[in-house]
């Protein structure tokens, strides 16, 4: 590992993140209490997200902002790559980006990347990762977007629309520019070298600025993006960055699809996220009641309380009251646990209704090819 004892790539993160290290690394910039207000002023509100910190870096947001004031419109685009069934973790961004749709009142697009994941991923099939593309859709749809301003792009489906755009990107990337930025080496498929110009090609599907919110770990493909823009006279993508969410099993790296253990599925029983919570979260707490009771817990590195502040409890009072209780001893790792099992298993009941009703309404948000 680099001397800062993390590594945050789009393919691989590790370790505990330092994100103020992070931001200089990246060379972004910090969501501060100034941008704050301007989105306020804009959007009436500030999500407890923004807020909280879970997104808490930025490149070009007060620009974008400042040219909405005056009359000047962006639309939205996200992603996923569609590596196995979708996780509570996954929906975090995408949440956020529906609230950021509704008080900018933008169209938006979500990208399935079921291309990248067939080539980053040794063991899964291109008919396996446009399975999990489909089933993925269905959770984004459940947060309840619309087909009349959301249009979901499948790379394989959809590469007629993708690719005069990629191609105009592809042509001002050259090989030791995306070496230096991901590290590829001569064995890496030549697949892996040209996709970074398929996940910039919806940033310029609109004849307009582009605002994504995404995980901080994609950062390095939109930081290629943002250099070619100028170069084929088209606006730099905005970016606003959320933390990496922790796994079930305790800080230091993200939530994995894969890693079974660590991960609440948005299609796991209520028995299940019950026996996951119970055997796997991470815990802040002391290894005896009595203990416990005496020194108290430690909410800033326990999980269930992290998965209550990121996503579980919007209530800021709330929060704080659970967070006062535990860390003085009054509340145990049981009752914390039993909190977040109930709001996970309330959240998923009508999640799940919905992602049943997705089925029929998936055919109205693909984008179709002209
Ligand atoms: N590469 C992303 C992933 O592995 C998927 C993705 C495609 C994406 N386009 C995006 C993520 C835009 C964020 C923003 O998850």
């Amino acid at each position: 590992m680099p001397s800062d004892d993390f590594i945050v790539t789009p393919w691989h993160v590790e370790g505990e993140i330092d994100y103020d290290k992070l931001i200089k690394q990246f060379g972004t910039e910090k969501i501060t209490g100034e941008i704050l207000k301007k989105i306020e002023k804009t959007a009436g509100e500030i999500h407890f997200m923004l807020r909280r910190g879970i997104f808490f870096s930025h490149r070009d947001l007060g620009k974008i902002l400042d040219e909405y004031q005056s009359g000047k419109k962006f639309f939205l685009y996200t992603g996923r790559g569609p590596s196995g069934h979708t996780h509570i973790g996954h929906l975090v961004p995408w949440v956020f980006a529906k609230w950021l749709q509704e008080k900018f009142q933008t169209t938006m697009y979500f990208q399935l990347t079921d291309d990248e994941k067939f080539y980053a991923k040794e063991n899964l099939t291109l008919e396996q990762t446009k399975s999990f593309a489909y089933e993925n859709a269905l959770d984004f749809i459940a947060l309840g977007f619309k087909p009349e301003n959301t249009k979901i792009i499948i790379n394989t489906n959809n590469i007629r629309t993708l690719y005069p755009i990629a191609a105009q990107v592809a042509k001002k990337i050259n090989f030791s520019n995306t070496k230096a930025v991901f590290g590829f080496k001569n064995e890496t498929n030549i697949g892996m070298i040209f996709y970074t110009s398929l996940q910039s090609a919806p940033c310029f599907i609109e004849d307009r600025q582009v605002l994504i919110p995404l995980g901080v770990d994609q950062d390095p493909h939109f930081r290629i993006t943002r250099d070619v823009a100028p170069k084929i006279g088209r606006p730099k993508p905005a970016l606003i960055h959320n933390i990496m969410i922790p796994s079930l099993t305790g800080p230091g790296g993200k939530m994995s699809a894969s890693e079974e253990s660590g991960t609440i599925y948005t299609t796991d029983s209520p028995q299940v996220v019950k026996k996951k919570i119970n055997k796997y979260a991470f815990s802040g707490g002391q290894p005896t009641v009595e203990e416990h009771r005496r020194i108290g817990g430690n909410p800033d590195i326990d999980v269930s309380y992290q998965y209550l502040r990121i996503f579980f409890e919007p209530d800021d009072k709330k929060l704080k009251s659970i967070y006062d209780d535990y860390k003085s001893g009054k509340m145990l790792t049981g009752e914390l646990k039993a909190i977040l099992i109930d709001k996970v298993n309330s959240f998923l009941e009508e999640h799940q209704q919905k992602r049943e009703k997705a089925k029929d309404q998936i055919e109205r948000f693909l984008l179709s090819e002209k």
